[in-house]
């Protein structure tokens, strides 16, 4: 997803979010001037520069490597392939990724724009945007490049969190390990929430009623590819390279959690 889509999105929003997910997480790293503080005594802050799917041009961060600060946390006595770490932001984006995948990846999360003005953490986002920054911190990537679904940018972010899976995520795929909901959960989740449990950014998709039985089923799927083809001014990135077959097994899983609501959620 690009990255200036969500700015434009953010910057209507109101800021405020609420937790999402019921869970509760094995540990949780809150992100604001105490914490920075109290890190700043455990680790070196690091600088690193990378190409800014934000600014769009080559920018220079100071913060801490998020491998240092994951070390930091306990694991609960979980399995590794069942920890994941989830990144909160203000505007309710909530990317989540295996642990494992952040940990093989290089990031810094980033508490200062090393190019801020004179006394200042960070700059204002691109022009024309909007006026806010990126605070309280901004996690990038060094290795793997760029932003994409697996690797997420998360900016405005508030809280790193780190889960059981199978815990956070229960109750989403009761179907068993299928492609929909992978591709669903890679893509979609960490804007919208199913039964409750996912970002808040977009609208919950299934309760009390699923999208599957409100939407035109032809307009949902050219939807999900390209909402402003349908809807202008809207605030979700498009999905035009995703194949067709993914957004399909996409709707699928949407249509098949139509039939797994929490016991209190009718849409009648
Ligand atoms: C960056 C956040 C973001 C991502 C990622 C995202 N969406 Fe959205 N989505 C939104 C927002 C915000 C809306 C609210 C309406 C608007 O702005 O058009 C929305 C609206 C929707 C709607 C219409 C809901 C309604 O009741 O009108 C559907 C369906 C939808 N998204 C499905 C998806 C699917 C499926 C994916 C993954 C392929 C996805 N979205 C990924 C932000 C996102």
């Amino acid at each position: 997803m690009g990255g200036i889509a969500r700015i434009a999105a953010m910057c209507l929003l109101a800021v405020g979010w609420r937790a999402a997910m019921a869970e509760t997480p094995l540990a949780v790293v809150p992100i604001n001037d105490e914490s920075i503080a109290q890190m700043r005594k455990q680790h070196p802050l690091a600088s690193a520069e990378v190409n800014d799917p934000v600014y769009k041009r080559k920018q220079r961060y100071q913060g801490f490597w998020l491998r240092d600060v994951l070390n930091d946390l306990g694991r609960g006595g979980h399995p590794e392939t069942d920890v994941y770490v989830r990144f909160r932001c203000k505007d309710g984006y909530l990317p989540i990724m295996p642990l494992a995948r952040a940990m093989a990846g290089k990031a810094l999360i980033a508490i200062r724009d090393a190019n801020a003005p004179q006394g200042e953490d960070w700059q204002p986002l691109p022009a024309g945007e909007t006026s806010s920054t990126l605070a309280p911190s901004y996690l990038v990537w060094l290795s793997p490049p760029g932003e994409t679904d697996e690797y997420p940018w998360p900016y405005q972010m508030v809280a790193i969190e780190v889960v059981s899976s199978s815990d956070a995520l229960a109750g989403l795929n009761p179907a068993g390990a299928k492609s929909g909901y992978d591709l669903f959960a890679t893509h979609c989740l960490k804007c919208h929430a199913i039964n409750g449990i996912g970002g808040t950014f977009g609208p919950e998709l299934n309760s009390p009623c699923s999208v599957t039985e409100y939407w035109n089923p032809r307009l949902l799927s050219r939807f999900i590819a390209n909402a402003g083809s349908i809807r202008s001014g809207s605030k979700m990135p498009n999905f035009n390279s995703l194949p067709e077959k993914d957004i399909q097994l996409i709707v699928e899983y949407l249509h098949s959690m139509a039939g797994h609501k929490k016991p209190d959620a009718a849409c009648s």
